[in-house]
C-alpha cells in the first residue's frame, strides 16, 4: 500500500476510534499513545519517509504533518471538553470575569399599584378596566356633571373632538361596568387619567388613579368607613389614624374625603403635611341616586359607595419622593433606588 493510502487508513481508524469513545479522560491518553507515542501510527509513517521518492517527498510530507496536527488537535480538544463537562471550543477563557447583565426594576408606580390591588382582591374586590379614551357622557354626564356644571372646572379636560376625551379620572369606569353587569358590584379600576394642568411638582398631565365601587342591598356609610379603615391600616401600617371630612362630588352623596394621620410625623406637625399632622388621600361617597338612573338600577332597591384614589400622590408620600415628574423621567437613576 503506498504511503498516502496508508495515511488515507490512518485517518479512517482515527475517526471510528473516535467515535467509539464514551467521554471519559481516561481513554484519551490510550488514543494519544496510539497515534502520536514514540512507536505510535503517525510516528511508524514518519519512519517511511525515507523511502519516499524525492518528487513525491514534499507532498507526502505535507499530508503527513497535516495528519499529525489534526490527531493532537482532536485530542486536546476533547480533553478540554470533558474536563469543563461541556462541548466548549479551547479558545474560551473560563478564567475571564464574566459579563454582568444589568437587571431591572419593577417601576414605582406598578408597584404600589399591585399592593393596592392586592389588598382589595383580599376582601373580595375584583379588577375592572376600560379606555382611557371615552365620551363626554362616561365621563361627565352619567356622573351627575351636565354640560356647564361649575364642577368640570375641577377637571381641566383634553378634549379630542366636541364629544371624545382623555379620561379626567376612573370614575367612567364605574358607568361602563354598571351598564353591563347587574347588582351586586364589588370591582376596583387601575388606571391613567389625564388633565390639562399645569406640569409642575406636585402635578402631571397624567397621573394613575384607583376606583372602588359596591353596590349592593342596604350598603352604608359604616360598611364605607369600614373598608377604607382596613385599606389605609393594611397600606400604611396599623398605627396610622384615618378621619373623614365632608367633600363634594357630584356622583356621590354623601361625600367625603379621607385623611391618614401624617405617616412622617406622626400626627405632630412637619413640612410634608404643611403642619396639618394630617395627609389626605382619597375622594369617597355614597353612590348618587342619580347615577344609578343613568345605568338603570333602581335607586330604591340598590345602595352603595365609591372612592377614587390617586396613585402618584401615595406614592410620593410612601417613597418620599418629591417630584412627580419623576416618575415619568425614564432616570434610572431615579428608578434603580427601588430595586
Ligand atoms: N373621581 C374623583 C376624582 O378624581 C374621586 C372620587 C371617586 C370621588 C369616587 C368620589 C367617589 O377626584
Amino acid at each position: 500500500m503506498s504511503i498516502l493510502d496508508q495515511i488515507k487508513e490512518v485517518r479512517l481508524e482515527f475517526k471510528s476510534d473516535l467515535q467509539s469513545l464514551s467521554s471519559k479522560n481516561d481513554e484519551l491518553d490510550p488514543l494519544r499513545i496510539k497515534y502520536l507515542g514514540r512507536k505510535g501510527l503517525v510516528s511508524n509513517l514518519f519512519n517511511q519517509m525515507s523511502s519516499v521518492t524525492a518528487d513525491e517527498r514534499p507532498r507526502v510530507g505535507k499530508e503527513l504533518n497535516q495528519l499529525k496536527i489534526d490527531v493532537s488537535k482532536q485530542i486536546d480538544r476533547l480533553e478540554l471538553s470533558f474536563n469543563n463537562d461541556s462541548n466548549e471550543q479551547s479558545s474560551i477563557d473560563f478564567t475571564l470575569p464574566g459579563d454582568p447583565k444589568p437587571i431591572g426594576s419593577i417601576h414605582p408606580l406598578s408597584n404600589l399599584l399591585n399592593e393596592i390591588k392586592t389588598i382589595f382582591m383580599r376582601i373580595g374586590f375584583s379588577v375592572f378596566q376600560s379606555s382611557e379614551i371615552d365620551t363626554d357622557f362616561y365621563n361627565f354626564e352619567a356622573l351627575n356633571i351636565p354640560k356647564h356644571h361649575p364642577a368640570r372646572d375641577m377637571q381641566d379636560t383634553f378634549y379630542i373632538t366636541d364629544t371624545v376625551l382623555l379620561r379626567t379620572h376612573t370614575s367612567d369606569t364605574q358607568i361602563h361596568f354598571m351598564e353591563k353587569n347587574d347588582p351586586p358590584v364589588r370591582i376596583i379600576v387601575p388606571g391613567r387619567v389625564y388633565r390639562n394642568e399645569d406640569i409642575s411638582v406636585r402635578s402631571y398631565c397624567l397621573f394613575h388613579q384607583i376606583e372602588g365601587l359596591y353596590v349592593d342591598r342596604k350598603v352604608t356609610f359604616s360598611d364605607l368607613k369600614g373598608t377604607l379603615d382596613y385599606f389605609a391600616h393594611e397600606l400604611f401600617g396599623n398605627n396610622v389614624k384615618t378621619r373623614f371630612r365632608p367633600s363634594y362630588f357630584p356622583f356621590t352623596e354623601p361625600s367625603a374625603e379621607m385623611d391618614v394621620s401624617c405617616i412622617f410625623c406622626k400626627g405632630k406637625g412637619c413640612s410634608i403635611c404643611k403642619y396639618a399632622g394630617w395627609l389626605e388621600i382619597l375622594g369617597c361617597g355614597m353612590v348618587d341616586p342619580e347615577v344609578f338612573k343613568a345605568v338603570k338600577y333602581d335607586p330604591q332597591k340598590w345602595t352603595g359607595y365609591a372612592f377614587g384614589l390617586g396613585i402618584e400622590r401615595i406614592a410620593m408620600l410612601k417613597y418620599g419622593v418629591e417630584d412627580i415628574r419623576l416618575f415619568y423621567s425614564g432616570d434610572v437613576r431615579f428608578l434603580r433606588q427601588f430595586k
